[in-house]
């Protein structure tokens, strides 16, 4: 990352390795880790162009997440910075998805063409479109947080049980599809009608911000129960992808437009892996149309966990001349945001 612009974003995806087991498997990921970090951050140097020596800071996601696996980058990263006598940034994971709508990897034909630099650094953007309402969706976190400016946000709410990924993944293990399931869903949902079954909407009416998807998926367990043929037809199964992901989009959209407007904040943003979900990116893109809000959506690949948006908060704590991370800091598995 420099000056807002990601040099390189290397990602050594796990998702086969656990599809197997039908989820993350800890001990599988902390190994994983072990073994990519290193051809990982030499290949984030190849590909920016820079050596180690070239480098500013070193950052790393300090929590929250699976003790095993933050520790491997947290333990590498102040070793490294410790080596090169630069500071080290301890990163908080959901903070650091708060920038992902910021990151963008449009290609400035001033700079190197082979690297990813950005031609409108989100530095200017991020500081204009403040105080926003940011949804963060993936396989572990639901969460609503208002930003107010350059770190300062509070959480609005969050799920009282399972993420909206979570809901995806355990919808499609019922039907039969490969975890994680969110993509295929997707996929096939886009060939459905999602007016076919009608599902709950969980909280939706509830005047709090709050988030619930349990009682979705035990409702598709039951409706599967009375209908225990419907996976292995393919026009039923799309039509069911279809109704289930209308009824996690609808929540997610009106609780989201609801509390931006409610606290006038002009500009809504999303990341996380659900926000790679066609359903949810345009009905979002209807709604804040409608509304008159800006809408910041994450590019695909920065709405999944990517180090670019550990990279550019980590810029953003470096140029605001925040304390940097002691190198003995400890790893926070459960650091509330
Ligand atoms: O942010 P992420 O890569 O990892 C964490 O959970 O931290 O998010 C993964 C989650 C999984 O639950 C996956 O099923 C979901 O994001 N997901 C999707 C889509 N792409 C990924 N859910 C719905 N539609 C998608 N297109
Ligand atoms: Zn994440």
């Amino acid at each position: 990352m420099s000056g807002g612009c990601v040099l390189s974003n290397v990602i050594a995806s796990q998702t086969r390795l656990h599809a197997a087991y039908g989820g993350v498997v800890p001990e599988l990921a902390t190994r994983e880790h072990l073994r990519n970090l290193l051809p990982v951050a030499r290949q984030a140097l190849r590909d920016a162009g820079l050596t180690a020596g070239d480098l500013d800071a070193v950052a790393a996601t300090q929590g929250p997440g699976l003790p095993g696996a933050l520790l491997i980058g947290l333990k590498a990263a102040q070793a490294l910075a410790f080596s090169l006598g630069k500071p080290f940034l301890g990163i908080h994971h959901l903070e650091a998805h708060l920038y992902s709508p910021w990151l963008s990897s449009a290609p400035n034909p001033n700079l190197n063409p082979n690297l990813n630099h950005n031609p409108n650094p989100p530095h200017a953007d991020f500081a204009q479109f403040q105080p926003s309402v940011s949804l963060i969706v993936s396989g572990g976190h639901t969460l609503l947080v208002q930003v107010k400016g350059e770190f300062q946000h509070g959480v609005l709410g969050s799920t009282v049980d399972d993420a909206a990924g979570e809901c995806f993944d355990k919808v499609g293990k019922l039907l039969g599809l490969a975890y994680p399931a969110g993509p295929e869903m997707d996929r096939l949902a886009g060939q459905g009608n999602p007016r076919a079954h009608c599902f709950p909407r969980p909280m939706l009416h509830d005047p709090g911000d709050d988030f619930s998807f349990s009682g979705l998926k035990t409702s598709v367990r039951y409706f599967l129960e009375k209908n225990p043929a419907l996976p292995d037809d393919p026009a039923r199964l799309r039509d069911l992808c279809a109704s289930v992901q209308a009824a996690i989009v609808d929540v997610l959209v009106a609780k989201t437009i609801r509390a931006a407007l409610r606290l006038g904040a002009p500009c809504v943003t999303v990341s996380g892996g659900v926000a790679c979900n066609s359903a949810l990116r345009r009905d979002l893109a209807r709604a804040c149309r409608r509304e008159g809000l800006v809408l910041r959506l994450a590019e695909k690949k920065y709405s999944t966990d990517n180090a670019a948006m550990i990279g550019i908060l980590a810029e953003r704590k470096l140029l605001a001349r925040l304390p940097s991370t002691s190198l003995d800091a400890e790893i926070e598995p459960s650091w509330a945001l």
